[in-house]
């Protein structure tokens, strides 16, 4: 058995797609508008798509939106799948699927986090060095699908440390001070305990979130190259005195988003120039 649904929500939108996209752009809260700052040249609503699963969170819109971003062409993912809105992690990892599909090469993810990491602050941007998935089912569990990957896929260099040099390149250019770290994905939709906040960092993560890491292994299996940027928009439950509510989350993450989008062209211009390089 194959992952026949992908190739079946593909078929329902190929001849819709504007162009090939090189890169898949995954905006997580906080970058939900960055669509709107670009020369939008397509989109595809998630409904209009057989069998796609929807997003029900707010402030996380539904759609693929295609656009050349620095010469780039890129199709963003606006409003992700989450696990904890109770579909199965296939679904989950089904649009990712669906734009490496499509022709993209490259996964460039992003989201909102709880920084763990004592030296980090509300507010910072944290390169993703490495991923935990915790208590998260693999989306490679049941058949393997050997059009899409190998059953036991490596995965020594989750994120590609040449891209990971060009997220560095970039912060410096611009002046955005990077933390780096590792993301721990727990399933949610609770925000951690104290005592779970604990056990992430005891395990080794710098911060913590409900998505992205799933997506790493799907694209990873695929053979994507992959980049990672967490907005930490909150220190994560007990490292400050007040309770943490979504509303804050996203407050924070609409604070940042200019420098966070800023960020996220100018890593995506560099990344053409290295592939042109290389074509
Ligand atoms: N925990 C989990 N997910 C999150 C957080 C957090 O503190 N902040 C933003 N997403």
């Amino acid at each position: 058995m194959g992952q026949e649904k992908i190739y079946r929500c593909y078929e329902s939108i190929r001849e819709r797609i504007p162009f090939r996209p090189k890169l898949a752009l995954v905006l997580g809260s906080g970058l939900g508008d960055y669509a709107d700052t670009v020369q939008v040249e397509g989109v595809i609503p998630y409904e209009e798509i057989t069998d796609f699963p929807r997003s029900t969170v707010e402030g996380h819109k539904g759609q693929f939106v295609f656009a050349h971003i620095r010469q780039v062409p890129v199709v963003m993912m606006q409003g992700r799948v989450h696990y904890y809105e109770g579909y199965p992690m296939e679904d989950v990892v089904l649009p990712v699927r669906l734009m490496h599909l499509m022709g993209a090469g490259t996964l460039f993810l992003t989201n909102a986090a709880g920084g763990v990491n004592h030296q980090f602050q509300a507010g910072d941007l944290m390169m993703i060095t490495d991923q935990i998935s915790c208590f998260v089912p693999s989306p490679l569990i049941g058949a393997n699908d050997d059009r899409l990957g190998p059953r036991f896929p490596d995965m020594s260099r989750i994120y590609d440390p040449d891209l990971q040099q060009v997220i560095r390149q970039a912060g410096e250019a611009l002046g955005i001070s990077l933390k780096e770290g590792v993301y721990l994905q727990l399933t949610g939709p609770a925000y951690e305990s104290p005592a779970e906040v604990r056990m992430v960092r005891t395990l080794g993560a710098d911060a913590v979130g409900m998505s992205t890491a799933c997506e790493a292994v799907a694209a990873n299996h695929m053979g994507m190259r992959i980049l990672g940027i967490s907005f930490i928009s909150n220190l994560a439950c007990g490292m400050t005195d007040r309770p943490l509510s979504h509303q804050e989350v996203q407050e924070a993450a609409d604070a940042a988003a200019p420098r966070f989008r800023s960020l996220v062209t100018e890593v995506i211009g560099r990344i053409g120039k290295m592939t042109a390089a290389q074509d």
